[in-house]
Order: C-alpha cells, then structure tokens, then sequence
C-alpha cells in the first residue's frame, strides 16, 4: 500500500489525483490532505469520503470549523504543511498547490526524501536551483514535462537538439494586440480545452503559462535554455515533441486529460492500466493536428527567456508579480493586458543583488519585494480600476 499525501487536495489536481487513487483501493491510499481552506465543505466531504489520517488546512479559522464536524487531527498553517510531508509514513507527496507557497512544504519533502509528483510549476520556476539537488525524487504532473520525462527517459542529454512544449494557446491567442486590451474575466476563464484552477486559467490566457513551462523544463531537464522551445497547438493531443541531433522526431500523444499524467506519476516506474481518456486511433482521423508560431505581443514567453538568462532571483521577480498581477485582475482591479505591463516593469525595477548561491531566505525576501513592488507600481501608473 502506497501513502499518498495530497498537498492542494481541493483543487483541479488534488480532485483528479483523488479519483486515479480511488481507482486503485488495493494500491494507493489518501493518507493525508491539506486546502487553504477556502472551501470548507469541499474539505469535510473529502474527509468523510477518503478517511485520511491527517489534515491540514492553512487558514486556522476554517480549520476550527471542520474540526467541530468532523473527528480527524488537524493541523494548521505552515507548520501543518510541514507536519503531514515528514510523517514516516508517506511515500509519495503530490504538490498540487498553486503558486509560491507550494515551494517551502515541497521542498521540505524532498529534503526529507519523499518523492513528489510534481504539480506546482511556482515552486519548480522560484526554486529551481534548489530543487535540482533532488532531481531524482521528484515525477512530473504538467502534462507538457510529464510527456518529456517519458521521451528522454534513458536518453543521452547531449543528442537532444531541441525540445517543444506544446500550448493550447488558450482562449485569446488568435486575438490582435488592440483586441486584447478589453477582454473580460468571464472569457479568460473559458478555457477551450482544459478545466482548471482560476490561476493557471488566467496564465494559459496570457500564455504565462507557457512561460512557466519553459522554466520549468529548464530546471527539470538540465538543457541550454535556447534548447527549449514552445509552440501553439489547439488540438493539445501532442503534449510535447524532442527533435533529437540526427533529426528523429519523438512526440507524446495522449487525450488531454491531466488523470493521464497523474498516474503516470502515481505508478512510475511502472505502467498501469487505466480507464481514463482511452486512446483510439480512430479519435485522430479527420481530426487536423495545428501548429502555429506564438504571436509575439503575448510578452510572457519573452520574459521566460529574458529570467532564464538573467537567472538567479529573476525567475522568482517574474513569477511573484504575475500572481499579484493575475490576483488584481481577477479581483476586476487591471485590465488583461496590465498584467504584462505589470511584470515587465517589476522586473525592470529589480536593483537588487542577484545572488549566485540561492536558498530559501532569499526567495522569500525577493518574493516579497517583488509582490509589494508589483502593487506599488499598478497603483503608481493609475491603471486601477475605480
Ligand atoms: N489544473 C490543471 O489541470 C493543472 C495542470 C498542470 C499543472 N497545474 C499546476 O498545479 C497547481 C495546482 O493547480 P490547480 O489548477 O489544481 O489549482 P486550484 O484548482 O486553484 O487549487 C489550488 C489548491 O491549492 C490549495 N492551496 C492554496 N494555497 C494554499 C495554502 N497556503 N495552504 C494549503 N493549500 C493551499 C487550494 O486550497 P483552497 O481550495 O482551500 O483554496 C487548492 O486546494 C498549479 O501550480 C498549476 O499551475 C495544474
């Protein structure tokens, strides 16, 4: 039996990770689970349906809530994060919450030598470097990297040539520059092909998602960044493609379906059937597979290359005021395209040390100059809504 600790077990991933490890009673267990606690309902029913030893949940108020419903230990905070990932009995820790916050519980698993199953692209794009050190506990969730680690998986590194990360595009990389400036909430949360967290919605719309995945990747696989590329592919069947130096081509062909590498990462090294999204060649006739170049006014892919070769607390300044830029503009405070705005000139602002060794302090203080930064500046340029 396999104990599962599900960090973000009320999100698009924990909800999906929760019903692959249903799936197998015999194999996989929820040991324990941590939420913020913004839906507490959402937590209780988890509870009373998965049976888990322990709990977390962040905000102490909701977790004094839950307590008096439901008779299981629960612990609060960070401190509580950190409880449930070094308990002996875990096995494997799914890191599925969203944004930097993920990084510090993530971390302290490794360190403690659990493998993860990677969800949480934040603290892979903060702290990459020290996440590095622990490379070959952790399994990737991201579709797009799920698909790479299978393609080069007893590859050579150095006959790679290039490796492409395919992007949906998400619902606005059709539109012109001008037509973006206007878009609502309402239609940036449509996503046309997955279903997923408002977070990484937004990012998917202004393809920061795809800026992420680039950095990603570059921490995950070790490769020159200039070895990593993207490309807009609506149908999002190719999750991924390797060129390797004598021209083969691999690509990885699944239905868009995240239950598909949640498994995968569940069960790895092995393979396991499973009955979600089964492929059939037949899905794919008549079916045009796309490819197009993404536009360059989308900026984020600009600011992935421009972090990477800055590197050092870039990749953190970058992350840190797009979560306060998409935040602001779910709350209707900025417009679409403030959010680039917004990043471009936190990180112009930057007159810090980039240090060469990194840790966890020094994450954070730049984290939190970039966040305090990011307002001051949306404040500053009057782009605020009201
Ligand atoms: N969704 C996808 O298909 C997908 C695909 C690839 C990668 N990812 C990545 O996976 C991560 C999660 O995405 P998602 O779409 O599942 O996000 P989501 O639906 O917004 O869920 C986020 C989860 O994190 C929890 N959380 C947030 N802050 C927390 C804190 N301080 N302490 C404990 N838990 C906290 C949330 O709890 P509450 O519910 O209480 O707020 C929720 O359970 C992101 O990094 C995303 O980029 C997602």
């Amino acid at each position: 039996m396999k104990n599962i600790c599900i960090l973000g077990s009320t999100g698009s991933i924990g909800f999906q990770s929760m019903d692959v490890i249903s799936k197998y009673p015999e194999i996989l267990r929820v040991y324990s689970i941590a939420a913020y606690g913004r839906n507490p309902n959402s937590i209780i029913a988890q509870i009373k349906r998965y049976n888990p030893k322990y709990v977390a949940v962040f905000d102490e108020q909701t977790a004094k809530k839950i307590s008096s419903e439901v008779n299981v230990k629960i612990f609060t905070g960070m401190d509580g994060l950190m409880k449930l990932v070094e308990d002996d009995n875990v096995d494997l820790v799914i890191s599925a919450m969203v944004g930097f916050v993920g990084l510090k519980p993530t971390l302290y698993a490794l360190e403690k030598g659990k493998y993860v199953a990677l969800a949480n692209k934040e603290s892979v794009v903060v702290g990459g470097p020290l996440i590095q050190k622990y490379i070959d506990k952790i399994i990737p969730v991201d579709s797009e990297h799920s698909a790479i680690f299978q393609l080069i998986e007893n590859k050579n590194k150095s006959d790679i040539k290039e490796i492409v990360i395919t992007a949906s595009g998400g619902p606005f990389w059709k539109k012109k520059e001008s037509q973006l400036k206007n878009v609502r909430i309402e239609d940036a949360l449509k996503h046309p092909v997955w279903k997923m967290g408002n977070k990484i919605t937004i990012d998917s719309a202004t393809l920061m998602n795809k800026a992420l995945e680039i950095i990603e990747a570059y921490f995950l696989f070790s490769l020159p960044y200039d070895k990593i590329k993207a490309v807009i592919h609506p149908q999002s069947y190719i999750h991924s493609l390797v060129i390797f130096n004598d021209n083969n081509v691999f690509a990885h062909i699944a239905k868009p379906d995240m239950r598909i590498p949640i498994t995968y990462a569940l069960f790895y090294p092995h393979r396991v059937e499973n009955q979600f999204s089964e492929f059939s060649f037949a899905d794919l006739y008549n079916k045009r597979l796309e490819f197009y170049e993404i536009p360059s006014h989308f900026r984020s892919i600009k600011f992935a290359y421009s972090v990477l070769s800055n590197g050092g607390v870039f990749p953190t300044i970058m992350n840190a005021s797009n979560e306060v830029a998409v935040d602001l503009f779910i709350q209707r405070k900025i417009g679409f395209t403030d959010i680039f705005n917004i990043v471009e000139d936190t990180l112009c602002c930057y007159g810090g040390p980039n240090y060469d060794d990194l840790n966890l302090e020094i994450l954070e203080q730049v984290d939190s100059w970039a966040r305090r930064t990011a307002v001051d500046l949306a404040k500053k340029s009057k782009i605020f809504i009201n």
